[in-house]
């Protein structure tokens, strides 16, 4: 198995038919409505963003039919595709409903992923399909019932990690309130992947159209980045050392503010005698997505994620790395994995290649310093390795 080349794609979502008719019933956001074209036609329309244009997005089956999945994937030579429920998840809902919705979908995609082909050239048996699990993150909900769904989550074979937001129960993801939870995830060695949903507030966003733009282009990442920052200064990965969390759109800006960020924790003492290492230090536990759309980019968050283990001194100053040269950022490029965001970012005419897939790969052909193996690695060889699919 191993000598195969592999194409992974481990940023991948779904809206499971479970889902889809829940946002059906709704007559809120979020929630799935339909309207009559002018040509007379009916269309489905997803409307989930906050001060999203009220009519919100196109919306159809490649959003929660497993044939359209793998049909897109067979176009864009993926071999194996690791799905994950779209936001908002269940953030949105009371926690009972919230807890027994989780326990279903977290079912409903472990068939979704168990009936799925396998490729058959492999030695080992390798489907096609596997999936992060959902939590019913929300207010008011127990820790036991948190840690019930983890422990459904990791007996559920075809389920790797865990998809999840920002908000955790209502506090952010440095809530102590979750510290059982890192330890059950870390314990169960299932890949937390972080996700925006919430943007930042919109009020920076001005008064003209830009559409989705802003909120998907900075607002997602944005969001990220403190979602993260906020994790590493409650000290969770200095406590839970083994917890494996994947960041979407490569990390949103936390690559380039990374130095920023150790110079303030610096100036902070309280804030510093909180953490054992530079802050940059913990860029080097964390996964990123390859989803950046340009090679600079990825070539910038390997060289970061590179440098990091030469700060795990509290106090190393910005010359730690000097001398790194290139192998930083071949050192990197273990953390870093393709996805596409699909079935976001559609071609807006028909065409048999996706545009936002076509330029995630070019940019990953394109890194400077990254031989074949680490271009391999980043394509599917990491996935394969984080996510051990070669014993699945
Ligand atoms: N828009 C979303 O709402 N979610 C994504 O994952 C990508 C784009
Ligand atoms: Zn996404």
């Amino acid at each position: 198995m191993a000598a195969r080349k592999l194409l992974v794609d481990i940023h991948t979502h779904v809206y499971l038919p479970r889902y889809a008719s829940f946002l059906r019933s709704r007559d809120v956001a979020p929630r799935i409505f339909s309207r009559t074209t002018p040509t007379g036609k009916t269309e489905e329309r997803l409307l989930i963003l906050d001060n999203e244009p009220s009519g919100g997005r196109p919306i159809g089956p490649q959003y929660w039919d497993r044939d359209e999945k793998l049909k897109f994937m067979d176009r864009h030579g993926i071999n194996v595709s690791i799905i994950s429920s779209a936001n908002p998840w269940l953030d949105f809902l009371p926690a009972p409903t919230a807890h027994k919705l989780a326990g279903e979908l977290n079912e409903d995609l472990e068939s979704y992923c168990s009936t799925s082909p396998s490729i058959s050239e492999t030695g080992t048996t390798i489907k096609r399909l596997y999936g992060f699990g959902l939590l019913p993150l929300v207010p008011n909900i127990s820790t036991t019932a948190l840690l019930e769904i983890v422990d459904q989550i990791s007996r559920l074979p075809h389920l790797k990690g865990i998809i999840m937001g920002t908000k955790g129960i209502g506090n952010g993801l440095d809530d102590d309130a979750l510290e059982p939870l890192w330890a059950a995830i870390a314990r169960a060695n299932l890949v937390v992947f972080l996700h925006p949903h919430y943007g930042v507030d919109s009020s920076a966003w001005g008064d003209k159209d830009n559409g989705h733009v802003l909120p998907l282009a900075l607002g997602f990442p944005f969001e990220t980045t403190t979602a993260t920052t906020r994790l590493i200064l409650s000290g969770v990965f200095d406590r839970h050392p083994d917890l494996r969390i994947l960041l979407a759109h490569s990390g949103g800006t936390l690559p380039q503010l990374s130095s920023r960020l150790a110079s303030c924790v610096d100036h902070d003492p309280v804030v510093a005698s909180r953490l054992q290492h530079d802050a940059r230090y913990y860029l080097g536990k964390l996964y990123f997505d390859a989803v950046a759309y340009g090679s600079e980019e990825l070539g910038f968050v390997s060289d970061v994620i590179g440098r990091a283990e030469r700060f795990s001194s509290p106090t190393a100053s910005a010359d730690a790395s000097k001398g790194l040269g290139f192998e930083k950022r071949v050192i990197g490029s273990s953390r870093m994995l393709f996805g596409t965001d699909h079935p976001f970012f559609p071609p807006l005419k028909e065409s048999d290649q996706w545009k936002s897939v076509v330029e995630n790969l070019e940019a990953i052909d394109g890194v400077d310093g990254w031989g074949d193996s680490e271009k391999d690695a980043v394509r599917g060889g990491n996935a394969v390795r984080v996510f051990g699919l070669e014993s699945a």
